[in-house]
């Protein structure tokens, strides 16, 4: 099984907390209705999940992660009648086959093992008929202003990390190729972004991977790797140089599937 590469710090969970349906999910919103299952893999903290909730309402939605200790987060934050949580591996989910209307992963499967692996279990618990629907980011296309040395040492420290780890940091390019690999029917790719280009978002995305970067699982991971703690702080202040430009701009491509079994 591959290492889960960002753990699950304060300076992490504060990303995945800003998470919305509409700005992480919004190429699956029109496919929700009143009334559905849904299942939600790698719920993290869960506020996508919660979304989602509120949307299918009042259909369930079953929330699943690796970790206990973010599934506890979630439980405590989501405080809604319809949502339930359990432990699971997407490579091995302990649900009958044809459970779910709907099958979600956010930045899951970038991280997996075998994420062809994955998408073939989420094919087989979506019932015909259901959609099963991934959005992962791709770390090679990250792009921002100005040129800032030590974000390009960031971005390779990351894949490289990740790499080791097992997984696959340039994961959004490759999603329709997966899918049709793991044998649905029919595959829609899309793509979407994040962009942090006011200063008050430009504040927070590089203030918390200036934390992640020296705090987070990763740092621990790169000092293993062989990176001097020094690099690190140097990666660190980078970013938080980055943050304080005016005309500041970065923006995270992600990839997209709707797929049909
Ligand atoms: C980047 S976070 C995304 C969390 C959430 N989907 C969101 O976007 O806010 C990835 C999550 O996937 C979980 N995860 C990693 N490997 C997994 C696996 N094999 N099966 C299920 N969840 C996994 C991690 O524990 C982590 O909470």
């Amino acid at each position: 099984m591959a290492t889960y590469t960002h753990g699950h710090h304060e300076s992490v969970l504060r990303s995945h907390r800003w998470r919305t349906a509409e700005n992480s999910a919004a190429y699956l919103l029109g496919h929700l209705a009143p009334g559905l299952a849904v299942l939600d893999v790698g719920c993290g903290p869960g506020t996508i999940t919660a979304d989602l909730a509120q949307l299918v309402a009042p259909g369930r939605v079953t929330a699943v992660d690796v970790s206990e200790a973010v599934l506890d987060e979630a439980r405590r934050a989501a405080g809604l009648a319809n949502v339930e949580f359990a432990l699971a591996d997407v490579h091995a989910l302990d649900f009958p086959d044809d459970s779910f209307d709907v099958v979600h992963a956010h930045q899951v499967l970038q991280h997996v093992g075998d994420p062809v692996a994955a998408l073939r279990e989420m094919r087989r618990v979506c019932r015909p008929g259901g959609i099963v629907a991934a959005r992962d980011s791709d770390y090679a296309a990250m792009t921002w202003y100005p040129e800032v040395p030590e974000l390009d040492a960031w971005l390779a420290l990351y894949r490289e990390v990740a790499q080791h780890n097992g997984g696959e940091p340039d994961a959004g390019r490759r999603l329709h190729a997966w899918a049709r690999r793991a044998g649905f029917r029919e595959v829609t790719g899309s793509a979407s972004v994040w962009c942090f280009a006011t200063g008050e978002d430009r504040t927070w995305w590089s203030g918390m991977w200036a934390e992640r970067i020296t705090h987070s699982a990763i740092a621990g991971q790169a000092l293993a790797a062989g990176y001097p703690q020094e690099e690190l702080d140097r990666i660190s202040e980078g970013w938080r140089k980055w943050g304080a430009v005016e005309d500041g701009w970065f923006s995270v491509l992600h990839g997209e599937v709707l797929c049909r079994p």
